[in-house]
């Protein structure tokens, strides 16, 4: 146990002493976990194998799941990679900085540690002013994996890293809750064309506006024999309770949950229901279900926003079982179907 300290920052009056601070930790080998606009990310100093490795030992990461680069300056990127073709300049330029990791060629310099033993590397430069400052202050390309517990939902609040981190890292800088709340968009751009390995706050949508639809793949994630991202075969951002994930209309959806509701009632189970607020229905109340809210389906960004902070809310909550309904498969409604089927273990379930 080490003592973790915990500053607070305004991302919209940035204490600058603060996080000279945080960068000096980062700087001297010291884990720092700091805010991005996706979810709070776990830092160290690429080039420092021992901290790198201590990311994957705090978070009983195993070793062979790569991490991403963050910069402050596109720039950075050929410092980073061994080329840079011209799509990851027009992708710098349209999404950076933003939810997008890049995947490129890496350079011989990054320690295998970083890259897992992969011949490539992912790059981000994220739109968050708290990580952009610390960044720019630390002077360094720095790594981080998202702010958890490896299998736990990803952090979108300070109090989730400090669930999941307390009393294993230097630094915790708290600046309130993430904006998109799912993880960037890790994209291939080593091939003729860009292949999205994991959806996220960069939709398909606007990848297609830039480049045409003919130029984006969206290779199936789930139950892929050989993952494409490594991270995506471990069955995470699961909460504790098992997980189900329903596709269907919208009524007899509902009247599934309804009759599960007043079964659990009556086995004397806690039930879980993730859903959107059109789903809400007396029988839920009634049967005292915790029902946890996506937002409206109209706008799958709210879902995104919530999703990870609701997943942690029925481990909270102490619940036996968790039903979910399937969200819209467009914008990042696709990259919250995509956490929901992996928490569900690549399993759907068509309700008719
Ligand atoms: O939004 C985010 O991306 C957050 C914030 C903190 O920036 N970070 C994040 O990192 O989600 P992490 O480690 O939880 O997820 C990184 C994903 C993993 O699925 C990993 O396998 C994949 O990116 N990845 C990293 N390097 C890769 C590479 N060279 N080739 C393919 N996939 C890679
Ligand atoms: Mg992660």
């Amino acid at each position: 146990m080490i003592k973790t300290e915990i500053i607070t920052v305004n991302p919209k009056a940035i204490d600058q002493t603060a996080l000279a601070r945080a960068a000096t930790i980062l700087r001297q080998g010291g884990l720092v976990a700091f805010p991005t606009e996706t979810v709070y990310g776990l830092g160290a100093d690429i080039y420092n194998r021992d901290s790198v490795k201590k990311i994957f030992t705090v978070k009983g990461r195993p070793g062979d799941n790569p991490l991403i680069v963050h910069i402050y300056h596109w720039e950075q990127m050929t410092e980073l990679a061994r080329e840079v073709p011209e799509t990851a300049k027009v992708l710098a330029q349209q999404f950076w900085p933003g939810p997008l990791t890049m995947i490129l060629p890496k350079k011989e310099e990054i320690p295998a540690e970083v890259s897992a033993g992969l011949p490539t590397v992912a790059i981000r430069l994220p739109a968050h002013p708290v990580a952009e400052e610390l960044l720019r202050q630390t002077g360094l390309p720095v790594a981080a994996p998202s702010a958890n517990t490896s299998g736990r939902p990803s952090p979108t609040r300070s109090s989730h890293v400090i669930a999941d981190l307390d009393g294993k890292i230097e630094l915790i800088i708290d600046a309130g809750p993430t904006g998109v709340g799912i993880e960037s968009t890790v994209l291939d751009v080593t091939g003729p064309k860009l292949r999205i390995l994991r959806p996220g706050g960069v939709t398909r949508e606007m990848l297609e506006a830039v480049f045409g639809p003919e130029m984006v793949e969206a290779p199936p994630q789930i139950n892929c024999a050989r993952p494409l991202a490594p991270g995506m075969k471990y069955r995470h951002y699961a909460p504790q309770a098992p997980l189900r994930l329903l596709t269907g209309e919208s009524d007899p959806v509902r009247r599934f949950l309804e009759r599960t509701a007043v079964q659990a009632r009556s086995a004397g189970k806690q039930l879980g229901i993730i859903a959107y607020e059109e789903d809400q229905s007396p029988v839920f109340v009634s049967t005292g279900v915790t029902f946890l809210s996506l937002g409206q389906r109209a706008n799958p960004t709210e879902g995104a926003e919530r999703l990870f902070h609701l997943l942690r809310l029925c481990d909270q909550a102490g619940v036996d079982e968790i039903y979910a309904v399937a969200p819209p498969r467009w914008g990042v409604g696709e990259a919250v179907f995509n956490r929901l089927h992996k928490a569900a273990g690549g399993k759907v379930e068509e309700i008719k």
